[in-house]
């Protein structure tokens, strides 16, 4: 079966096994009977790069549902099976008028990846509104519940990412959303901007995720139309020893301190420097809004897409002398 529907950087490599899972207990079973040591765990697709057909047999995890768990008068406990949507369920909060998730419109991918890199942006993190996750533990088939404190979330990483990796399958998410006096998360410049171009004076949360829309589909690419992952990159986190040297050299370069006296500089402003925004290499190539995203404009194999990623990395260590790692998970 080809993964090219299930990846949307639309690489086109095969699974020689294939099993959607549409329920708790089919997973569980499924994992009970299955002769194979290894699963490979397929959500969204939205955060990997394929380099070649996959031999374990493919869970996709397609579990749909979304509850309210618990109410008072002002918060919410909402849970989301694994298998929605992010965006479609970041759609629906905003019907409810559940505030937390608006600024995380229009995230690729599903609810149950969301944690395993605690997806961000415009300011917000899934860890800022995260209750828990149920997860099943792949070995003893049994579901256990992480809290916030279980899962060493920081940024775009999480402990699912790290000691946890590959021995459990997340089925459900759980977020604590507001009901009114929704906080809401303008300061990121581009949405205070956007909101100005609008018009809208005294934003609702629906406004702000309007807002995010926009931006976001003015700089980063659909990937129904070009495939891509969204950041290849993370942003590089350097020193200050470091960071003083760079910005001798680099007067004019975005940065934001951090709270701990360490800087984070964007990836995107980097690899635009070293050239690359806009270009193409056959079908791989780096997106012309952002530099930050690698895209296959058709029929890019997923080592193309690396071998550029690649050259990437060099041009930046060698002008910058700042190393930047992959967002995006290469499955070897
Ligand atoms: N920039 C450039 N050239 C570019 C791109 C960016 O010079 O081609 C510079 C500009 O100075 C710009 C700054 O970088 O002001 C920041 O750019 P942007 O606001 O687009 O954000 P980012 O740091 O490049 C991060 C996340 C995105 C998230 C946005 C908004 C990471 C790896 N990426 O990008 O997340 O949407 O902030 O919050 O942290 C993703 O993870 O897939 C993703 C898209």
């Amino acid at each position: 079966k080809s993964l090219k529907p299930y990846n949307t950087f639309g690489i086109n490599v095969n699974a020689r096994f294939f099993l959607e899972v549409n329920t708790v207990l089919q997973l569980q079973k499924a994992l009970q009977l299955s002769a194979y040591p290894n699963y490979f765990i397929l959500g969204g697709g939205s955060n990997m790069l394929l380099l070649k057909d996959i031999e374990d047999l493919v869970l996709h995890i397609n579990l749909k549902g979304i509850t309210v768990v618990e109410e008072d008068e002002d918060r919410v406990i909402v849970k989301a099976m694994a298998g929605e949507n992010w965006h479609e369920f970041v759609q629906w909060t905003l019907k409810q008028d559940y505030g937390g998730l608006e600024n995380l419109s229009l995230i690729p991918g599903n609810v149950g990846t969301a944690p395993i890199q605690n997806i961000g942006a415009y300011g917000v993190e899934l860890k800022d509104s995260f209750v828990s996750c149920e997860a099943m533990h792949i070995e003893s088939q049994e579901l256990e519940e992480f809290f916030t404190e279980d899962c060493e979330f920081g940024y775009r990483d999480s402990v699912f990412k790290g000691k946890k990796k590959g021995k459990y399958i997340i089925t459900a998410v759980k977020f604590k959303l507001t009901k009114h006096n929704h906080q809401l998360h303008t300061h990121y410049g581009a949405i205070e901007a956007e909101l100005e171009k609008l018009n809208i004076v005294s934003p609702t949360i629906k406004d702000v995720s309007n807002a995010v829309i926009n931006i976001r589909k003015s700089k980063l690419p659909d990937p129904k139309a070009i495939g891509n992952s969204g950041s290849f990159f993370k942003n590089p986190v350097i020193s200050k020893k470091t960071f003083n040297a760079f910005i001798r050299k680099n007067k004019n370069a975005p940065y934001y301190e951090l709270e701990d006296g360490t800087y984070k500089i964007p990836a995107g402003w980097l690899i635009e420097q070293c050239g690359f925004k806009g270009k193409r290499y056959g079908d791989a190539g780096v997106h012309s809004q952002q530099a930050l995203v690698l895209v296959n404009h058709d029929s890019a194999t997923g080592k193309e897409i690396l071998d550029l990623a690649k050259k990437i990395q060099q041009c930046v260590k060698d002008n910058f002398n700042i190393t930047i790692d992959p967002e995006v998970n290469i499955i070897k």
